[in-house]
């Protein structure tokens, strides 16, 4: 993981699970999306990449009761300290490319399904690593790259806004690198609106929720705050959190049997 990134989500991992907390209906929702994306059954083997705290594994397995752990990897070793105690995640310290590349190996020797949540815009070389990922696939076996689109409709300061369009990969190239990885893949969209006191949001803009906001000053998020306030002066802030889903699948029937 770049540097800056370590040191990102080192200072957020504290405070990561309470800027969704106030809305435990959209981790839910995005759970069960996650799930239902996936066709995930209580028998698969299961890796979330780039699971940060495991907010949504912890969904995935309220919603599935998977009989073995979910693996949950991540490089960041104080994201993956919020997951605590659970026999039903197993955390490993890695990224998507080290799983990719081998140099750390999953729990088992092909995973049903995996998923990387908000982690593929850290990923230096998505067409590699996601074909790197996709050969740890069983046949049947499932991929879902779950990332904000090309461009959002948050209530964020313009700037903001304009660099996460420059950072943020295009889910269509996405699309393009399951099938080089010979998976059958497809785009869909999935969407949920959320409703926020304004001051909570303003809470988690300060404290650079999301990654894009780790490239501006404090002077510069300050400055986007009053934006953001002018600009949205009522208590709360309302918005449609727009999520593309990249799903690839390999040919080939599960060999699961009864799940
Ligand atoms: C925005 S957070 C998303 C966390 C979680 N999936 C979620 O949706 O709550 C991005 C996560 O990607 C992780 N990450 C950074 N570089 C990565 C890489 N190369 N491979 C996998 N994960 C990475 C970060 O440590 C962080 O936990």
């Amino acid at each position: 993981m770049r540097r800056d990134m370590g040191e990102h989500y080192q200072r957020l991992a504290g405070s990561y699970d309470d800027n969704w907390a106030y809305s435990p209906a959209f981790v839910e929702w995005m759970s069960a999306e996650i799930a239902r994306s996936l066709s995930l059954r209580a028998g698969d083997r299961m890796a979330d990449v780039g699971c940060g705290t495991g907010l949504f594994a912890k969904g995935i397995v309220a919603a599935v009761h998977p009989r073995q752990p979910v693996v949950c990897a991540d490089p960041s070793a104080a994201m993956l300290e919020q997951l605590g105690e659970s026999e039903s995640l197993l955390p490993l310290p890695a990224s998507a490319e080290d799983l990719a590349e081998r140099h750390i190996a999953l729990p088992f020797e092909q995973a049903d399904a995996m998923w990387l949540k908000e982690s593929v815009h850290h990923v230096r070389d998505p067409a590699r690593t996601l074909a790197g990922l996709a050969g740890l696939l069983a046949p049947g076996g499932r991929l879902l790259v779950a990332m904000l689109p090309a461009t959002i409709e948050y209530p964020l300061f313009a700037e903001a806004l304009r660099r996460y369009e420059v950072l943020q990969p295009d889910p269509s190239r996405i699309v393009e690198h399951l099938g080089a990885a010979g998976l059958r893949s497809e785009l869909t969209y999935v969407e949920h609106e959320l409703r926020l006191d304004t001051e909570r949001y303003l809470d988690m803009v300060r404290s650079r929720y999301m990654s894009v906001l780790s490239t501006f000053s404090e002077a510069e998020i300050e400055a986007g705050i009053a934006e953001i306030r002018s600009r949205f002066p009522g208590p709360e802030v309302v918005f449609p959190d727009r999520f593309a889903f990249v799903l690839g699948v390999r040919e080939g029937s599960s060999a699961g049997g009864a799940r």
